[in-house]
């Protein structure tokens, strides 16, 4: 441990709630790919901040959006209209392809989520005054709020908080029977992600996605899907929707839209994007300019870029040398996700001890299961730094497997 990361590891312990374990590291710069410890040292990120930083760390175009506006205006609340909020909606209209989206801006995921919820409860409302209940799949995460924690399929995550508001029913995620059989009359929404990124980099069995659209149109439910993680070129195309035949009625969005700035998006099409009227949800930073200006920068330089074009590509390289580990490296069992999220499973589960090993030769990755280690770098990654982080994972694979860790 360095003498940075342990000065500012004691101070946090003495005022920094403990809802983090201890801190492996502490950066002080980031440039593209690579983050910098106290003591100079880069590390490789493959981890982008838990899926944030699409266009890597200090991006010019973001960072110049950031200072531009930073400028000019900071705040205004929601009661004003600014022209980098409205922007972003004119954007996210474009990318999802529907001419009559409106978008709600929150200030994370769960917030994204959370307005989603309430959307989809007010929308059943109007039909029965009991159609408030959503349906989720296990092993999901949408949010640590009550109610996307509820959301979340993940009993553990409920239990220190127990007993929740009981208005969220879990399905199998590979069940398109049982999930028919839970959307009912009383069912205001089916909620789910394309890739479960936190459950573990599990993509979303069709079936089981077709299910969940034709339920919806019989229950008068919305479907809506949490791109959290899997939107904006993180998967492929800008929502991993795009890549089906399934389209949904709203989808979220927060994460890489603003490259690390905060911020969430709720964006809803047909009907849905009619129910909110005033009064019914706000937050005082929502449409923040600051936040969506670098959104509208990163969009702007993804398209002008062809950066879903060339993560395509990259995608492509480190499923490839993912594969060749499956094959002669020990411990590799196998390879999952889309697009620049990806997970390699392990025949045991010794996840946290090939991160820890990625870790010591300075690569960031993380365990998304005792058997899973997610990689998620950035879209503007090269193709040295996927060979780089290859052989690194490679080493650490090995190491675990010698004991050395
Ligand atoms: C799919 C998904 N939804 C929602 C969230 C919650 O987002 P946030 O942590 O920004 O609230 C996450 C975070 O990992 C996520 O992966």
């Amino acid at each position: 441990m360095n003498a940075h990361l342990q000065q500012l590891q004691a101070r946090a312990d003495a005022h920094v709630m403990r809802t983090y374990p201890p801190a492996p590291a502490a950066f002080v710069r980031g440039q593209g790919t690579v983050l910098f410890d106290g003591d100079g040292q880069p590390w490789l990120d493959f981890l982008c901040g838990l899926a944030v930083t699409s266009l890597g760390h200090a991006h010019p175009a973001v960072t110049e959006a950031v200072a531009d506006q930073a400028g000019q205006l900071v705040h205004t609340s929601n009661l004003f209209l600014t022209e980098p909020a409205v922007e972003l909606s004119e954007r996210l209209a474009t990318i999802t392809g529907w001419d009559d989206a409106t978008v709600f801006f929150a200030q994370c995921g769960a917030t994204a989520n959370e307005a989603a919820i309430k959307l989809a409860r007010k929308h059943g409302k109007r039909q029965h005054p009991d159609k408030v209940r959503v349906v989720t799949l296990e092993g999901s995460f949408h949010g640590r709020t009550l109610a996307t924690l509820e959301a979340t399929g993940q009993p553990a995550k409920h239990v220190p908080f127990a007993p929740l508001a009981g208005f969220v029913d879990h399905v199998p995620y590979d069940d398109p029977a049982a999930l028919r059989a839970a959307v009912g009359d009383d069912t205001c929404a089916v909620l789910l992600e394309l890739v479960q990124g936190e459950g573990g980099v599990r993509p979303i069995d069709p079936e089981v996605l077709t299910a969940a659209r034709e339920a919806c149109d019989r229950a008068g439910a919305l479907l809506i899907v949490d791109e959290v993680q899997t939107g904006i070129g993180r998967t492929g195309p800008w929502f991993a929707f795009q890549a089906t035949d399934v389209v949904p009625d709203v989808v979220t969005v927060a994460k890489a839209l603003a490259n690390g700035f905060p911020i969430g998006a709720c964006i809803a099409r047909g009907e849905a994007a009619k129910v909110f009227e005033p009064g019914d949800h706000a937050t005082t930073f929502g449409g923040n300019p600051v936040a969506c200006a670098a959104a509208n920068a990163v969009l702007r330089t993804i398209e002008a870029d062809g950066l879903l074009v060339t993560a395509a590509a990259r995608a492509t390289r480190l499923r490839d040398g993912l594969l060749r580990l499956v094959d002669d490296a020990p411990s590799a069992a196998g390879v999952r996700g889309r697009g620049l999220l990806l997970g390699l499973t392990l025949d045991a589960p010794v996840a946290a001890d090939v991160v820890a090993a990625c870790r010591d030769r300075f690569l960031l990755v993380n365990a998304v299961a005792t058997d899973v280690v997610r990689l998620a770098p950035p879209l503007t990654v090269s193709r040295q730094e996927v060979d780089q982080a290859l052989a690194i994972v490679r080493a650490a694979l090995e190491d675990v497997a010698a004991g050395a860790r």
